[in-house]
C-alpha cells in the first residue's frame, strides 16, 4: 500500500513509519479528486499547511503521480495517495477534513447546472463513503453545481443518520475572493484590506455581494454597483470564456479552497472568531440551504449570521437569487430521493 514504509535498499523505514501512523498534533485531511486541475494545487497547498498532519489524496486517475511528487516536499504533512473506487475507504478513515474538487467542470457555453448530471452521481457516491468511514468529519464541497451538490451531500447524510448541519458547507469562497480583488480595484486599495460578504449560492444571479456592507466603509455609483456585482456574477465564466475549452478555474479556486479549508482548521483547533461566508443548511431565509456569514468552530458551523441591512439593490438582487436557489436545492433533492 501506498502508506507503509518498508526496506528500501537495504534502508529500514519503520521510524517513517511511525511518525506517519503517530498522532502528531495536527489534522488528518483528504482531497477527493485530488488529481485534477483543482485538486492539484489544492493539494500542493494543503501539503504547505502546517495545521495539517496528514494528507490523503484521492482519484480514479492518476494520484499515483500527484502523490509522489507532492510527498517530496519538506513539509510536515505526511501524504498518501489512493487510486479508485476500491480504495476509498481507507482514503476516508479517520479523517477530520474532507475537501471534495472532485468532477467534471465548465466548457465555454455551459452553465454549472449543465453539470448536474454527471457531478451529482460522482458526490453521491463519495458522500456515501464519508457517511461510513468518517461521519464526523467537517464537509467542504467544490464540485459544481454547488446549490444542488450540498443538498445531494445532506440527503445522503439524512439517509445513513449521519446529517450534522454543523459539518457540511459549500465552498463559495472564491466569490468573496473575487469580490475582494475586484472592488479593491475600484476602490484603488490592496484586496487584503477590502472584505465583500458575499451570500446566496454559487452560481449566476444566485451570487450576491453585499456592496452596502464593505469593509473598510465605501460607497459605489450606481454604475459601479452595477458592474462589481456582474462582475463577481460572472468571474467564473471569465475564467471559463479565457481558458477556451481548457476547464475552469483551478488555481484561483484552489487558492480559494486553501483558504477556507485552513479556517475550517482553524475553526477545529478552537481559535476565536473565525468567520466566513460558505453555503450550508441555514434558517436565515425560508429556504433550507443559504450562503451567509458563518462562525466556524470546533463542531464546523457554529453560528449562522442573519444578513445585516440590504438596500433595494440587494433586496431585489435576494429575491431573484432564491427563485432560482430553490429549483437547484429541490434538483438536488429529488436526485437522491428518486
Ligand atoms: P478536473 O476535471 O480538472 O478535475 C476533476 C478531477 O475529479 C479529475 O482528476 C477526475 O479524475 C476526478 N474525478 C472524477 N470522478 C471522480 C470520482 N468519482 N471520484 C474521485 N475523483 C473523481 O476539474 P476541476 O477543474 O478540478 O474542477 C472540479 C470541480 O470543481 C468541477 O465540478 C468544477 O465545476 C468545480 N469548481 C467549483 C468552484 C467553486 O467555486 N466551488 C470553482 C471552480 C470549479
Amino acid at each position: 500500500s501506498p502508506s507503509s514504509y518498508q526496506m528500501e535498499g537495504g534502508v529500514d523505514l519503520s521510524r517513517a513509519n511511525c511518525r506517519a501512523k503517530g498522532g502528531s498534533a495536527g489534522f488528518k485531511v483528504a482531497i477527493l479528486g485530488a488529481a485534477g486541475g483543482i485538486g492539484q494545487p489544492l493539494a500542493m497547498l494543503m501539503k504547505m499547511n502546517p495545521l495539517v498532519s496528514v494528507l490523503h489524496l484521492y482519484d480514479v486517475a492518476n494520484t499515483p503521480g500527484v502523490t509522489a511528487d507532492i510527498s517530496h516536499m519538506d513539509t510536515g504533512a505526511v501524504v498518501r495517495g489512493f487510486l479508485g473506487p476500491q480504495q476509498l475507504e481507507d482514503a476516508l478513515t479517520g479523517m477530520d477534513l474532507v475537501i471534495i474538487p472532485a468532477g467534471v467542470p465548465r466548457k465555454p457555453g455551459m452553465t454549472r447546472d449543465d453539470l448536474f448530471n454527471i457531478n451529482a452521481g460522482i458526490v453521491k457516491t463519495l458522500c456515501e463513503g464519508i457517511a461510513k468511514c468518517c461521519p464526523k468529519a467537517i464537509v467542504n464541497v467544490i464540485s459544481n453545481p454547488v446549490n444542488s451538490t450540498v443538498p445531494i451531500a445532506a440527503e445522503v447524510f439524512k439517509m445513513t443518520g449521519t446529517f450534522d448541519p454543523r459539518r457540511l458547507l459549500g465552498v463559495t469562497m472564491l466569490d468573496i475572493v473575487r469580490a475582494n480583488t475586484f472592488v479593491a480595484e475600484v476602490l484603488g486599495l490592496d484586496p487584503r484590506e477590502v472584505d465583500v460578504p458575499v451570500v446566496g449560492g454559487h452560481a449566476g444571479v444566485t451570487i450576491l455581494p453585499l456592496l452596502s456592507q464593505v469593509k473598510p466603509p465605501c460607497s459605489f455609483t450606481p454604475a459601479e454597483t452595477e458592474y462589481l456585482t456582474s462582475r463577481i456574477q460572472n468571474g467564473g465564466t471569465e475564467v471559463v470564456e479565457a481558458k477556451a475549452g481548457a476547464g475552469s478555474a483551478t488555481l484561483s479556486m484552489a487558492y480559494a479552497a486553501v483558504k477556507f479549508a485552513d479556517a475550517c482548521l482553524h475553526g477545529l483547533r478552537g481559535d476565536a472568531a473565525i468567520v466566513e461566508c460558505a453555503f450550508v443548511s441555514s434558517q436565515v431565509t425560508e429556504l433550507p440551504f443559504f450562503a451567509s456569514r458563518v462562525r466556524l468552530g470546533r463542531n464546523g458551523v457554529e453560528e449562522i449570521y442573519p444578513l445585516g441591512p440590504l438596500n433595494e439593490y440587494e433586496r431585489t438582487g435576494l429575491e431573484k437569487a432564491k427563485k432560482e436557489l430553490a429549483t437547484s436545492i429541490q434538483k438536488g433533492v429529488a436526485f437522491v430521493k428518486k
